[in-house]
């Protein structure tokens, strides 16, 4: 294990620093001349995709959050109606099935048993227009969808989700493009675009693990904390969803997430000054908007810590905490600013002294009900 671990301290961190090698080979169909077509997803691909209506996400833990920040995506840029299920939940309940419906699945493992059977059950219904997004190439998932995606963040040991995270995101953003290329939603200029900003994203995330210094130092403060909310608007929801999801598995310290706009609706209840509250800032169209939710912060003593992007204007002052991350990244900005959110619970969790890669009680795979 020291020799696997190499300079690192846990897997957990090792698997952090490695995200912008997993996102290099992940992305590396389109890296050079690549374009985005279907066949990133295979040679059935094109026949798959054609006439779809819509996508249905089904997943479980992390890589339902992945398919969270998909929906933003999709519905935006290749503006294909998407839902996303937690797969325990669809599985049992009573849907309406779609045959125009591109099923996707998200699993680093492939062997999570309610995605599968939720894989099993949407076919059942008659929908056979699958797909796996999936770090393990022969895994259960993957041998029951119709297409694949295999995302290559290689072997994942810490059972809290990092690397396979940040390449189901790069995988369902070549989806979108791809529905939005098929659709003829996807101007030539634009692809080009997003083309440089997915072939500079693995620097854009290096830039972040830079920040390591400084998110530790926050972390110190809330090891201490037993609560902590965490807040974004828009396709960084998600990411605050993840960010507490990750805090909570490996610190133990009890966090939720919301949506900005809903603090008004019950959690701004429970912001003292014994809240810490930490919040997304993407320098994005919804920036105005969650500037006004912090100070609904600020003004009930909350203490905020806010990852706020180059350009986003926010100072600190008594009580606002600012951590600069880096330019704006547009549509991929989820993909960085969840880098930094899994180091501030890794050191969070270090300053604990938990079990970092195995937390109490969780499994890496979940492969019976
Ligand atoms: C477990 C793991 C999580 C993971 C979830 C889904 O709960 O601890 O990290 O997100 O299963 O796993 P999957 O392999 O399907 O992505």
């Amino acid at each position: 294990d020291a020799v696997e671990l190499g300079q690192y301290r846990h897997y957990m961190q090792k698997e952090i620093f490695e995200q912008p090698q997993a996102l290099a080979s992940t992305l590396e169909l389109i890296a050079g001349g690549g374009s985005i077509s279907p066949q990133l997803f295979g040679s059935q691909a094109a026949d798959v995709f054609g006439g779809v209506r819509r996508v249905l996400v089904l997943a479980c833990g992390t890589s339902y959050h992945a398919g969270l920040v998909a929906r933003y995506w999709l519905e935006s840029v290749a503006k294909v109606p998407c839902t996303v299920e937690i797969a325990s939940e669809y599985r049992y309940r009573d849907s309406v099935p779609d045959p125009d419906t591109l099923v996707v699945v998200i699993s680093q493992s492939g062997e999570t048993a309610d995605t599968l059977a939720a894989l099993k059950h949407a076919k059942s219904l008659g929908m056979t227009r699958t797909l796996a997004i999936c770090n393990v190439p022969e895994s259960a998932i993957v041998r029951e969808a119709a297409l694949r995606f295999i995302t290559r963040a290689g072997p994942e040991i810490g059972v809290a989700s990092t690397k396979a995270f940040t390449t189901q995101l790069a995988a369902l953003a070549l989806l979108t493009l791809a529905l939005a290329k098929l659709a003829g939603r996807l101007p030539e200029a634009e692809e080009g675009r997003y083309l440089i900003a997915l072939r500079h994203l693995p620097v854009a995330v290096q830039k972040v693990l830079e920040l390591e210094p400084q998110i530790e130092a926050w972390a110190q403060r809330f090891a201490a904390k037993h609560h902590a909310l965490f807040l974004g608007r828009g396709r960084h929801w998600p990411i605050a969803m993840e960010g507490a999801l990750k805090l909570k598995e490996i610190s133990y310290i009890h966090a939720e997430a919301y949506a900005a706009g809903e603090l008004k609706h019950g959690p701004l209840a429970l912001v003292d000054r014994d809240m810490p509250v930490i919040a997304i800032a993407p320098a994005d169209e919804l920036l105005e908007k969650l500037k006004s939710n912090l100070q609904e912060v600020r003004a009930r003593g909350g203490e905020l810590y806010v990852f706020a992007d180059a350009g986003s204007e926010i100072a600190e002052s008594e009580g606002v905490h600012i951590l600069p991350m880096p330019e704006h990244y547009g549509m991929l900005s989820p993909v960085l600013h969840v880098v930094s959110l899994q180091l501030l619970s890794y050191h969070a969790a270090l300053v604990k002294g938990t079990d970092v890669d195995k937390p109490r009680n969780l499994a890496k795979s979940v492969t019976v009900e």
